[in-house]
């Protein structure tokens, strides 16, 4: 095959994981990030292009006969640069706007699985605030209220007590997410352990990528506010065979099923967010998207061709055989800067990632990081991401944690605790 320039898009630590890949591809003559960051500078070309300026990107990879795009985040895709790009003849890995609903709507997720009784919590969907506090008081707690569109991970909202309750559906309609808020989801609690899922899609077939389990709460011992993800390791051995069998034909397959019969084929990654419940695995939600960091844990692991596989995807034509995986285990550790999830304070200094990455099995990629001359400083929330592979999960902690030992920055902290559910089995 020819070789192809690639555009990747984005600029965190997912994005450095893909690049990180993607030159790995034996397809990849060479590899374009916008705007990437100092860890994709190392791997590939970073361009200074906004991402939400669709006539700048297609000019750009016309201009430099650019073969594959790869969309990492949820907002170009949400915002139509799948469609801009595909329209303009650029073959392009990801959804388009419509395609992308899975993950910027809960309720049209929700309605999606409720014509096609895909395995979810029970829901409404409300755009009163009187209706929905009527059903909040009638349902009873637990209970969990979402902002139905984006709203950084912080538009959920579970509620053990009714007046936890009241007051979220109250902080939503209040206008706490702007549009986002307006319509509100209400759903049933589900009990159990959390997984999530990841399915590569061509419109007509998905082929499993791969599973891992993310850490969202900023504390040790999952305590405190949500995050974008403070760790994660891959694979989750909760997710057995037979689980993922079953999250492929009750959950996965009839959704891309759906999005055909809605006009919009789903193309791209497909993230399920699960929770492995006692009568089996429920949707919580779709990204429509890597995770970050699960992608830091999940591609390291991956043995095959990942540029090759993405065109087939953009193309509608996955091969059959499922993608090739390590049978090493993956762990990650977020370095976040210290005030994160709220106002992190930028600016600090870090040093010593060359000890680190020099550790055996260690990868470091960028998130929030720029460079002032030599210095590298923290410019992010979710700075680092320090990930080892080993031969076990437990023995991939400890890689990590040594390599963030060996790296230098008081402005930074990290949960010291990723891996635990998969280290209590292992035991
Ligand atoms: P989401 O943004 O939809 O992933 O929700 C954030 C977190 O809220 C999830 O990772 C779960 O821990 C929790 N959550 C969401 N929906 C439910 C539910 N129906 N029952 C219990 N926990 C939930
Ligand atoms: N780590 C969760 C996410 O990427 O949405």
């Amino acid at each position: 095959m020819e070789k192809l320039q690639i555009l990747l898009i984005g600029s965190g630590g997912r994005e450095h994981a893909l690049a990180n890949a993607l030159t790995k591809s034996p397809l990849c003559a060479k590899l374009f990030i916008a705007p990437g960051n100092p860890g994709t500078a190392q791997v590939g070309t970073n361009v200074d292009l906004d991402p939400s300026d669709h006539a700048v990107v297609v000019r750009f990879c016309l201009d430099q006969r650019v073969g594959l795009v790869v969309v990492g985040p949820e907002q170009p895709l949400i915002g139509g640069l799948v469609d801009a790009l595909t329209a303009a003849g650029v073959p392009t890995f990801g959804p388009t706007r419509t395609a992308a609903q899975l993950e910027g709507s809960k309720g049209f997720t929700k309605d999606i699985c409720r014509a096609h009784q895909i395995p979810t919590a029970g829901y409404e969907r409300f755009a009163d605030q009187g209706k929905a506090l009527a059903y909040v008081r009638a349902q009873g707690a637990p209970i969990v209220v979402k902002a139905d569109g984006l709203a950084a991970g912080k538009g959920v909202v579970v509620a053990m007590t009714l007046a936890e309750a009241e007051t979220a559906v109250e902080t939503m309609f209040g206008g706490a997410f702007g549009a986002s808020g307006a319509e509100v989801v209400i759903e049933d609690y589900l009990e159990g352990e959390e997984a999530s899922f990841f399915a590569i899609c061509d419109g007509m077939r998905a082929l499993p990528f791969a599973t891992a389990q993310d850490h969202k709460r900023v504390g040790d011992g999952d305590v405190g506010p949500n995050t974008g993800g403070m760790g994660a390791y891959s694979p989750a051995s909760v997710v057995t065979p037979e689980i993922a069998a079953r999250v492929m034909d009750e959950i996965v397959l009839p959704t891309l099923q759906a999005m055909r019969d809605r006009g919009a084929p789903f193309r791209g990654v497909l993230y399920a967010g699960l929770m492995l419940t006692k009568e089996g695995p429920k949707l919580i939600e779709y990204n429509v998207r890597f995770g970050d960091p699960e992608a830091q844990a999940i591609l390291p692991r991956f043995t095959g061709d990942l540029a090759a596989l993405m065109l087939a995807a953009a193309d509608g034509v996955l091969p059959d055989a499922a993608p090739p995986f390590s049978p090493r285990a993956a762990l990650t550790v977020v370095l976040a800067a210290r005030g994160y999830p709220g106002t992190p304070e930028t600016g600090t200094e870090i040093s010593g990632l060359d000890r680190a990455e020099a550790l055996p099995g260690v990868i470091v990629t960028h998130a929030g990081t720029r460079r002032d001359g030599e210095r590298l400083l923290a410019a992010g929330g979710r700075v680092l991401n320090v990930t080892a592979l080993a031969d076990s999960v437990g023995e991939a902690r400890d890689r990590a944690y040594a390599a963030v030992k060996a790296i230098d920055w008081p402005g930074g902290f990290c949960r010291r605790d990723i891996g635990w559910r998969e280290l209590g089995r292992e035991k």
